[in-house]
């Protein structure tokens, strides 16, 4: 008999973790705030926050925890460990995909690449990277940062400044890297560390924003195959347990860890249509500890973000649903310019035509105009 999953959080990721969830019959029972996303899908929820008291409710409730969102808090997820329950990942997993400081110091000492960085609260500090690097810098809070909130570029000492006060604590500091391609590898990774792997994604970002992923990455074989490489290393170093999400920049052919998500993540969704198994499917089954489902690509696939703007995009979604071959997924989300709402996917060979088509379907939804 399959455990009862208990999923920390009620956004789109348990929403979109629930689907698979339904179509294998696995029991799951969700934290979350009965507003969320994910709570009019699932029929076992427990309204409360991810602090000590929810927690506990949640693995009274459960046979394993997990989570689809990082603020969670770890310590007590690390005593419910000591007391006996099943957390995947672990909360030792965890803090270090919630601390970009703590991914470099741990997986730095693994040999996994890196740019040059440095954590500090102090200006004089910034400067002398400065004089080694140059000018701009990257700041960045080591914790709670996302959508790139929480990813200052300085131009100079005074800019460095400005953001050391705003910040009020320590930044990790790197070059503003010259960027040629960013990536994305899931690693699925049983509690024993049998892993399944999917193909480099391709994904852009928009000021800091994930708004289109692309399976599979144009890059050479060798650059797709040292990415797969640094995220089955980044997955065993750090022991992770589902779904692990690691960003990659590709910098002069050369491959460089950004940062961890232990969980589902945005550069994934584009593998509900695009791959055999989805990066959903693939987190419960981890999490059960259930044979992984395979990760090949099912068809070359393309997906773009629905990014807020002036209107629900509900209002829009029959003009979208007549655009042929996408894949329309909203969230279910109040609508707020800049907010994550949904997504669309295209699939076909040819990448420039399927990205088109998801582009042209994403801003139907938004501004209610098809092509
Ligand atoms: N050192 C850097 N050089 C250039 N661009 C960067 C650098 N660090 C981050 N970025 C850009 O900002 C985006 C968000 O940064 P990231 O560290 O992943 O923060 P978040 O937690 O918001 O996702 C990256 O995907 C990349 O596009
Ligand atoms: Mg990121």
């Amino acid at each position: 008999v399959p455990p009862v999953i208990g999923i920390v959080g009620g956004g789109q990721l348990a929403r979109m973790l629930l689907a698979p969830a339904a179509r294998l019959a696995l029991p799951v029972v969700l934290l979350a705030d009965p507003e969320d996303a994910a709570a009019p899908f699932c029929r076992d929820l427990i309204a409360g926050r991810p602090d000590a008291d929810g927690l506990r409710r949640l693995a009274e409730a459960c046979d394993v925890l997990t989570v689809e969102h990082e603020l969670v808090d770890l310590d007590t997820l690390a005593d419910l460990e000591r007391e006996g329950h099943l957390v995947r990942p672990s909360s030792a997993t965890l803090a270090i995909a919630v601390d970009k400081a703590r991914q470099r110091r741990v997986l730095g000492d693994h040999g996994i690449p890196l740019a040059p960085w440095l954590v500090t609260d102090a200006a004089d500090r910034v400067e002398a990277f400065a004089d080694e690097h140059g000018w701009p810098l990257v700041l960045k809070p080591p914790r709670g940062g996302y959508d790139g909130r929480g990813v200052f570029v300085a131009d100079d000492a005074a800019a460095a400044r400005a953001v050391l006060a705003e910040v009020g604590g320590e930044v990790v500091v790197e070059p503003r890297l010259p960027i040629d391609v960013e990536l994305s590898v899931l690693v699925a990774r049983r509690p024993g560390g049998e892993t399944a792997v999917y193909p480099a994604v391709e994904t852009c970002q928009v000021d800091g924003m994930c708004r289109e992923v692309l399976l599979p990455a144009r890059v050479p074989p060798a650059v797709e195959q040292e990415a797969v490489g640094v995220a089955l290393r980044v997955a065993e170093a750090i022991g992770s347990v589902g779904i692990l999400a690691v960003e990659l920049f590709v910098v002069g052919g050369e491959v460089l860890l950004n940062e961890l998500a232990a969980r589902p993540h945005n550069a994934g969704h584009v593998t509900i249509e695009g791959a055999v198994t989805s990066q959903f499917e693939n987190h419960l089954r981890a999490v059960a500890d259930l044979p992984l489902g395979d990760t090949t690509i099912r068809h070359p696939s393309v997906m773009v973000n629905i990014v807020g703007g002036d209107h629900d995009p509900l209002e829009h979604l029959p003009g979208a649903l007549e655009l042929r071959d996408v894949a329309v997924h909203l969230y279910g989300k109040a609508y707020r310019p800049g907010r994550k709402l949904g997504h669309v996917t295209a699939t076909g060979d040819d990448l420039d035509d399927a990205l088109r088509r998801a582009q042209g379907a994403a801003t139907a939804l938004v501004e209610g105009t098809p092509r």
